[in-house]
């Protein structure tokens, strides 16, 4: 065994770092002499484990405070988790070990892949950051630092989906196939950006780690909502590594929620309608409230928007299942819950559709996700149809007695809500597609007490004789003031 020898300058270089920064010592911190152990023949320069039995990384034995986060997640046991599995294979090694996958190394029988070393057992540091020898050497040279990438990639192989992929672990293509892995989408102005760009939702997040596109503004190569954006590569802190929890019923702290609410109630200077309001609606938060309106702030809450539903989004939009093929009752498709669907198009046996966002008849949607509270299926199925057509009907009718107040009400210079302002808005809510199940009771109260105002404030009456009596039962734990 060869020790590397370690230049002095390095070691003042961590000591005064560690004294200068007490605070960011997750950062870099000194712990002891840094030594690694030279690797086996054709390992690519993978350092792997510099201690197999204790799960030291060779990286970890400076930047120790990244070894003891990533020592709690999945990934330090992906190799034992194979080992016990039964099916073990060689095919199955790459994935489960520190190899090319995962990073720019272009050796493909790098790391475990040459050496069936030890060393290289389990998903470490080098699996997302590349062979780190040039680095340990020098570590003090700037081009040398191994920077992780967020980029998934255009052909899926690059990063978290070069092993989250294929028919074992489709993660990475139904998420490419979702919304979320084309977010960037026309939206040029950077204000945009902290939700609709992977580095400017993390950067607005307060995470300013180093990584490979870091310094990179440039429009063409914007990042959508990518993994890392939603999971923490290092820290298992959540369950799942999320970088915020989804259990949490609170916009600021529910990763979900973070961006989705945007805009959930009118803004004095614009026209502009509901923006991404769906976490807000769900908590009972969201809409312009008409004077008369009778319920308490915040109390028009169902259950999907409650304790009841501890997972709040993720319960219906993250919802994993497996379709086993009906004749010979073998696996067929995994569907990882990262389309983000909550009701997806399936075919015949029960396959979602290959591109998620391809509309399709109600009778062809899969309500799987429904089914923990639901009685079936069809019942949530048909729970979805009687609401989805009370809330059209009645933002029709709102429409409608909105086209009829005078266009002075509609000002964006006024510095006021004007009842036809807020009443137009609240239709907005009515339409969006989310809010039949997100929740239908606060949209429904919302618009009916739209009616009432519209009539107290411009003497309007509407003639389509739809029912003014709540047609959904607001949930039991509401009281009317
Ligand atoms: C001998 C100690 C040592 C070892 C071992 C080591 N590093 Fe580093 N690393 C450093 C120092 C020192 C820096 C520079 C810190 C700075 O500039 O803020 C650094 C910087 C980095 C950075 C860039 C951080 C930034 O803010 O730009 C990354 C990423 C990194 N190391 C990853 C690794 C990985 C992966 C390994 C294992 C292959 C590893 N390091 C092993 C000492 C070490
Ligand atoms: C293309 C990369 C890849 C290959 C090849 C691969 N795996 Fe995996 N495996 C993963 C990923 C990624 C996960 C974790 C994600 C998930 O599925 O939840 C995983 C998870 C697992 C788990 C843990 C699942 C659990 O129940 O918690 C086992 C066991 C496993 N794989 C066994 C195997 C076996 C056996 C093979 C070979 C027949 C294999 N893997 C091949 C990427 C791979
Ligand atoms: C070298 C292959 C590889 C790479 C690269 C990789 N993973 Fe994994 N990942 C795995 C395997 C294998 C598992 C399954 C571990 C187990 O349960 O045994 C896993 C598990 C996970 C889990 C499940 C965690 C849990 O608590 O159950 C998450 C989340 C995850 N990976 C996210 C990521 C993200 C995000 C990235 C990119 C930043 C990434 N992975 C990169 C192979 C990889
Ligand atoms: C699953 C992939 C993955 C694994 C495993 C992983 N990293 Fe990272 N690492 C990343 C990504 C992506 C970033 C940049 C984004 C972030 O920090 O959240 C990063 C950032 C870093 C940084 C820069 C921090 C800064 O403040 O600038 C360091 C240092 C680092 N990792 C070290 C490590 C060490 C040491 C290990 C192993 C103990 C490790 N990483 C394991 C993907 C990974
Ligand atoms: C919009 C946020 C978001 C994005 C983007 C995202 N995920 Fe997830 N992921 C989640 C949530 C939420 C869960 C947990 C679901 C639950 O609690 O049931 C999860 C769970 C997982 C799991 C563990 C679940 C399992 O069944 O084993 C893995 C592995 C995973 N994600 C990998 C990925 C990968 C790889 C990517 C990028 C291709 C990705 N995720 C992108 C939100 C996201
Ligand atoms: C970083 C911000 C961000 C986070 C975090 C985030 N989203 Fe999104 N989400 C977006 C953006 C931006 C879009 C719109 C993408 C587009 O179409 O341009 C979107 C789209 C969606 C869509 C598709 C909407 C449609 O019209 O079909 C769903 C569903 C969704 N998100 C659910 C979730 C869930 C559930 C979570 C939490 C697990 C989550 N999002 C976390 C930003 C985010
Ligand atoms: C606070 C987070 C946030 C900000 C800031 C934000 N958005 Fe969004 N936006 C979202 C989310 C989340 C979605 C997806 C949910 C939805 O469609 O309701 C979305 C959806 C959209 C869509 C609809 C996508 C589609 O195809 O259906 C457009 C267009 C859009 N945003 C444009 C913009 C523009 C332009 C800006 C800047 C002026 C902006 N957004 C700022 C969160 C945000
Ligand atoms: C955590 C349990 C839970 C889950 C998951 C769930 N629901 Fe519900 N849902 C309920 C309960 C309980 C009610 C009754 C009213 C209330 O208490 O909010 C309800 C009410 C509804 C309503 C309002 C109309 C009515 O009948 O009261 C619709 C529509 C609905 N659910 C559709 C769905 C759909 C579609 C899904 C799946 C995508 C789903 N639900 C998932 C528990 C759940
Ligand atoms: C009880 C199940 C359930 C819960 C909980 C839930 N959703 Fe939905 N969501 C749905 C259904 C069903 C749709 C309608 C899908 C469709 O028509 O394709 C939907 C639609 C959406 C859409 C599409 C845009 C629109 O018009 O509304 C977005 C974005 C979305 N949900 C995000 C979220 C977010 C963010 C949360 C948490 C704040 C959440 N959802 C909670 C079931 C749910």
């Amino acid at each position: 065994m060869k020790q590397a020898s370690w230049k002095p300058r390095v070691w003042i270089a961590f000591l005064s770092l560690a004294l200068a920064l007490p605070g960011c010592t997750d950062k870099i911190v000194y712990k002891d002499l840094p030594d690694y152990v030279a690797p086996p023949e054709g390992a690519a320069g993978f350092l792997g484990f510099s201690d197999v039995a204790a799960k030291r990384t060779t990286c970890g034995n400076c930047h120790s405070g990244k070894q003891a986060v990533w020592q709690s997640t999945a990934h330090a046991r992906a190799w034992d988790d194979l080992a016990n599995s039964g099916a073990q294979a060689k095919a199955c090694e790459s994935c489960h070990s520190v190899s090319h996958k995962g990073n720019f190394s272009t050796d493909t029988t790098g790391g475990y892949v040459a050496t069936r070393n030890a060393r290289y057992e389990n998903v470490q540091c080098e699996s997302c950051h590349g062979p780190g020898i040039t680095h340990v050497t020098n570590p003090d040279i700037q081009g040398n630092k191994p920077l992780a990438s967020l980029n998934v990639g255009a052909s899926l192989t690059n990063g978290c989906g070069e092993c989250h992929s294929s028919s074992h672990a489709p993660f990475v293509e139904q998420w490419a196939a979702s919304r979320h892995g084309k977010a960037v989408g026309s939206r040029n102005q950077s204000s945009c950006w902290s939700c609709h760009e992977a580095k400017h939702a993390l950067e607005a997040w307060g995470v300013n780690s180093n990584y490979v596109e870091k310094g990179d503004t440039a429009r063409a190569t914007a990042l959508p909502v990518v993994c890392t954006v939603c999971h923490d590569p290092h820290n298992a802190k959540n369950p799942n590594q999320l970088r915020f929890p989804v259990d949490v019923p609170d916009v600021e702290q529910n990763l979900c929620m973070k961006c989705h609410h945007r805009r959930a109630e009118p803004e004095v200077t614009s026209s502009s309608g509901p923006h991404s309001p769906q976490g807000p609606v769900l908590l009972g938060e969201a809409g312009w409230i008409p004077p008369n309106f009778q319920y308490p702030p915040g109390s028009l809450v169902g259950t999907h928007g409650s304790d009841r539903n501890p997972k709040l989004c993720a319960t219906c939009h993250v919802n994993s299942f497996t379709v086993n093929d009906a004749l010979t009752g073998k696996f067929s498709f995994r569907a990882t819950g990262h389309s983000f669907q909550p009701i997806p198009c399936v075919d015949g046996s029960g396959v979602p559709f290959p591109d998620p966002l391809t509309p399709c008849e109600d009778a062809q949607r899969s309500f799987k996700a429904c089914v923990t509270c639901h009685l079936s299926e069809n019942a949530a199925r048909t729970a979805r149809a009687v609401a989805k057509t009370r809330l059209t009907s009645l933002a029709a009718d709102m429409d409608a007695l909105v086209a009829r107040i005078p266009a002075s009400a509609f000002s964006t210079t006024d510095n006021k809500i004007t009842t036809g302002e807020g009443c137009k808005f609240n239709s907005g809510l009515a339409k969006e597609r989310g809010s039949p199940i997100h929740n239908p009771f606060l949209v429904e109260a919302l618009l009916l007490a739209c009616k009432t105002q519209i009539g107290i404030d411009y003497g309007l009456t509407s003639t389509s004789g739809i029912s003014t009596r709540p047609l959904l039962q607001p949930p039991p734990n509401v009281k009317v003031k």
